[in-house]
């Protein structure tokens, strides 16, 4: 039987704990990132290197992205979750995910829990998906430590991640969002 295919759109980043946390819990795991470097320092941290392989693309560049895409989708079937840390100068990003999966005829259910920044959260912006597409949306925050406030570190944001996919919650807040003056 084929494992359940996960993609992570900045998977070799601050998420990378998460593209590993999925490949343990047994799914074969799409990266997409643009330097390969980063791409074998997460590969010399794999238990499993073969339910990893990357999507090399400037996501910026949509037909390329569909096609690489459309071809993890052939080798691996389609997405079953999507985990997307995507720069908001790249808008073309889920529509050419939620293309590829239409196209592949997805009809079960998937989620897609897209990771966002701080302040994202006063925008209440939400993407068009398909209708089998369950969307979670992670915002990230900041915390307040001996009265100053800092950003999150990685290892914060991977485990605010993981605890949102586990839960399938709708909205996450890693840290705190508000209040807005007090943001690093
Ligand atoms: N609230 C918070 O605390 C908060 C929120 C957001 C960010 N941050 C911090 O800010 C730092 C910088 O953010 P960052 O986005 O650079 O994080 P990052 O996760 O370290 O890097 C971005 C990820 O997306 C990929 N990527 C970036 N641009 C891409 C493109 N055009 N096409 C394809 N893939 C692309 C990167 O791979 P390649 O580089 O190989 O392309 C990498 O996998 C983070 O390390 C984090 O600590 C904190």
């Amino acid at each position: 039987m084929k494992k359940k295919h996960a993609l992570v759109v900045g998977g070799t980043g601050m998420l990378s704990d998460v593209t590993l946390w999925l490949h343990k819990k047994g799914y074969q795991v799409s990266v997409i990132g643009r330097r390969k470097e980063r791409y074998h320092q997460l590969m010399e941290r794999a238990d499993h290197p073969d339910r990893i392989s990357s999507i090399l693309v400037d996501y910026h560049h949509t037909e390329e992205l569909q096609g690489k895409l459309t071809e993890a989708v052939e080798k691996h079937g389609s997405f079953d979750l999507i985990i997307a840390w995507v720069h908001s100068s790249a808008e073309g990003v889920i529509p050419a995910i939620m293309n590829v999966q239409k196209n592949k005829g997805r009809r079960k259910t998937f989620d897609l829990f897209q990771v966002k920044p701080c302040n994202a959260y006063f925008e209440n912006k939400i993407p068009e998906v398909l209708p089998e597409c369950r969307y979670h949306e992670i915002f990230l925050g900041f915390k307040v430590v001996g009265g100053h406030s800092r950003w999150l570190t990685h290892r914060e944001i991977s485990e605010g991640v993981m605890d949102s996919v586990h839960h399938k919650r709708r909205q996450t807040i890693v840290g705190q969002v508000e209040p807005r003056d007090l943001q690093p």
